[in-house]
């Protein structure tokens, strides 16, 4: 018996929410998913997220969703971030910011020969260090300690490496391979072609005494999910305020594009015995933006 989870990358601003209301139905009736996953971090305006968007996209059945380096754009997502246990913050934050640093989910569908429920899902986001603004803590450290609380030898773990680096992303998804089910990038914005399941890699040992040396392998990897929202864009924000500014050095309003909007992340497939990956599909599904709830009829 496997698991299908299907993780998408940052949802970016009003394109991003309706190209995903619209190509749902589609995702859902196509990769059949038991869980399904979002970055929401750009959701309101491409900086944030608000409750009300939160609702908005959870309605539209996302059923877990994680935050960024922009997660306290919006403050007043901080009280949603305490109450709502489906909605975390990167786990090295300091342990005083508002929110948790990891979540539990319960796929919707998954019962286990035997009539029995199906392993949990804990989903974990970490920000990166590398070429990053926001000071965090150190996440190699950070997941060693999350993962020690966490029952995580009868789970299946998903981590989010929110990051802007790809060596710093790759280098968590060999550092945790065989560990977790899933390494998954965000934050770029762009996705990349290297979705694969990583192998096992008998002759590395780990630094620092880990015990975890000859990973087994089994961790699905992808350097960055891309975005859900506009491709017509650098990043989901217009082109020409961003050309403006890269060519002159003057400000422009970094506002949010709307064109081309895509559905971009990953289909898993994880083994409910083994709890690793076996399939990693990337998923990129175009919107059509003549169709509702881009038009209003
Ligand atoms: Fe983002
Ligand atoms: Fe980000």
């Amino acid at each position: 018996m496997s698991i299908r989870i299907v993780m998408l990358g940052d949802i970016v601003g009003t394109a991003g929410r309706l190209a995903l209301a619209q190509c749902m139905p589609a995702l859902r009736e196509r990769y059949q998913p038991n869980l399904v996953i979002a970055n929401a971090e750009n959701a309101a305006n491409g900086s944030g997220l608000t409750p009300a968007l939160h609702s908005k996209l959870a309605a539209m059945g996302i059923d877990g969703m994680t935050l960024g380096d922009h997660v306290y754009k919006k403050k007043e997502i901080m009280r949603t971030l305490e109450e709502d246990p489906t909605l975390i913050r990167a786990a090295n934050l300091p342990a005083s910011a508002a929110g948790r640093g990891w979540m539990r989910l319960t796929p919707t569908t998954s019962v286990a020969a035997g009539g029995e429920r199906g392993p949990s899902v804990y989903v974990i986001t970490l920000l990166g260090r590398v070429f990053m603004n926001l000071p965090v803590n150190h996440p190699f450290e950070v997941i060693e300690q999350v993962l020690s609380q966490l029952p995580s030898r009868e789970s299946i773990v998903l981590v989010e490496m929110h990051a802007e680096a790809t060596s710093e992303k790759v280098a968590m998804g060999w550092y945790l391979n065989g560990r977790v089910a899933a390494v998954l990038g965000t934050h770029t914005h762009i996705p990349t072609a290297d979705a694969r399941i990583l192998p096992a890699e008998p002759q590395h040992g780990r630094p620092g005494g880990s015990p975890t040396l000859g990973a087994a392998g089994g961790t699905a990897y992808i350097t960055d999910l891309g975005m859900t929202g506009p491709y017509d864009s650098i990043l989901g924000r217009r082109i020409d305020r961003v050309l403006h500014h890269m060519t002159t050095s003057m400000h422009a309003p970094y506002d949010v594009a709307e064109g081309n909007p895509r559905v971009c992340g990953v289909s898993i497939d994880v083994n409910e015995t083994s709890l690793r990956a076996t399939a990693i599909e990337r998923i990129d599904m175009p919107a059509d933006v003549t169709k509702p709830p881009f038009t209003s009829g």
